[in-house]
């Protein structure tokens, strides 16, 4: 019996002094099980209580279950302590000071350059009472060239440098085969314009393999090269300044008769062809104009190819143009080289918030 209080005198000063060290929670659930779980030598003593003889069992008994009771206590305090202890540190840990700034934001994205220009040249031609349509751009020779009176062979496709996709199929070299295109679905009057890349094979500082055009077509009754030149002026002065003029040089197109070059008077030297300090204006090579487009009454032959759509050419005639956006957005924002549009250089997108 002695030799039984003395054992459990020393499991309780173990107990105490492993509880008394223990620095996590987690430890103390490992020393409740060592020393209070199942196969532990306090359980053990108690169950086999009823093996002491008779005159032990009380007092050991007793002992073991005041030890038990003791550790137990023990445990549950010091648990306490350290359990509030961690809940400290998580707090600390954790926190988060919602006064600071969250993430620095990503910057906002802007439209490219050509983009912008393309919705500004789309907003001024939708308020002139035109509306936006689109065609494809992997293209049948027919659209590209045959319905626009450059049928196989004629020495007019040689003007623009072809990707050939098959002997009939060709990445579109302008956006003018969208002219046939609506016309065919479209009966008129057709008021259009029809913006989209086009390519071409071809590659220098004014020339991309892929640059973007917009289209013009207007089929009507009474459309006369006065209304041509009315639109393009009203568009050039919206574009590019209401002070602008305009003149129509004589030019060739298959698909366009007569033809004409649309030139803006010069917004860099005023139209005089030459600078302040007298010496030439090399914006406009000093002639006082700048040629911006390409652009002439719908060929009646045209309507040939859409005959059984109500274009009688006793009845209606038509303007057209075509002009690329790079150009446009090139002479408005003084850009010296096309390429620049297509290498993504920030510092150069950047500057057209
Ligand atoms: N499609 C011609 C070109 O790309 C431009 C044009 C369009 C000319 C419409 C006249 C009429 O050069």
């Amino acid at each position: 019996m002695p030799d039984a209080a003395e054992r459990l005198q020393q499991l309780r000063e173990e107990a105490e002094t492993a509880v008394r060290a223990a620095r996590s929670s987690s430890e103390l659930e490992d020393l409740r099980v060592r020393f209070l779980g199942r196969r532990s030598e306090l359980t053990g003593v108690l169950r086999s209580i009823g093996e002491l003889p008779a005159s032990e069992r009380g007092p050991v008994g007793q002992a073991a279950n005041s030890v038990r009771e003791a550790v137990e206590s023990l445990l549950t305090e010091h648990g306490r302590v350290l359990q509030s202890a961690e809940l400290d540190a998580r707090l600390v840990a954790d926190r988060v000071d919602v006064t600071l700034p969250g993430d620095p934001p990503s910057p906002n994205g802007r439209l490219h350059l050509v983009t912008q220009t393309r919705r500004e040249i789309e907003d001024i031609f939708t308020g002139l009472g035109f509306s936006v349509v689109e065609g494809p751009e992997i293209e049948l020779d027919y659209y590209n060239f045959t319905a626009l009176n450059m049928p196989p062979a004629h020495p007019a496709r040689a003007m623009q440098d072809t990707f050939y996709v098959s002997d009939d199929v060709v990445l579109r070299t302008h956006t003018s085969p969208v002219q046939v295109r609506t016309m065919e679905t479209h009966e008129p009057p057709v008021y259009v314009i029809v913006p989209g890349r086009v390519y071409r094979r071809d590659s220098d500082a004014t020339h991309t393999p892929m640059f973007h055009q917009v289209e013009g077509l207007a089929v009507d009754e009474d459309i006369t090269l006065a209304d041509l030149k009315g639109v393009l002026l009203e568009f050039v002065r919206e574009i590019f300044g209401r002070e602008r003029e305009i003149r129509l040089r004589s030019s060739y197109f298959p698909f366009t008769e007569p033809s004409v070059e649309c030139d803006v008077s010069c917004f860099a030297c005023g139209g005089a062809g030459t600078l302040r300090d007298g010496s030439r204006d090399p914006l406009c090579k000093g002639s006082g104009w700048i040629e911006i487009l390409g652009a002439g009454m719908v060929d009646p032959n045209l309507y040939g190819f859409v005959a059984d759509r109500g274009y009688d050419p006793e009845r209606v005639q038509g303007f057209a143009f075509g002009m690329g956006i790079e150009r446009i957005a090139m002479l408005r924002h003084g850009v010296p080289d096309l390429r620049m549009f297509f290498e993504n250089d920030l510092r150069f997108l950047e500057q057209f918030a």
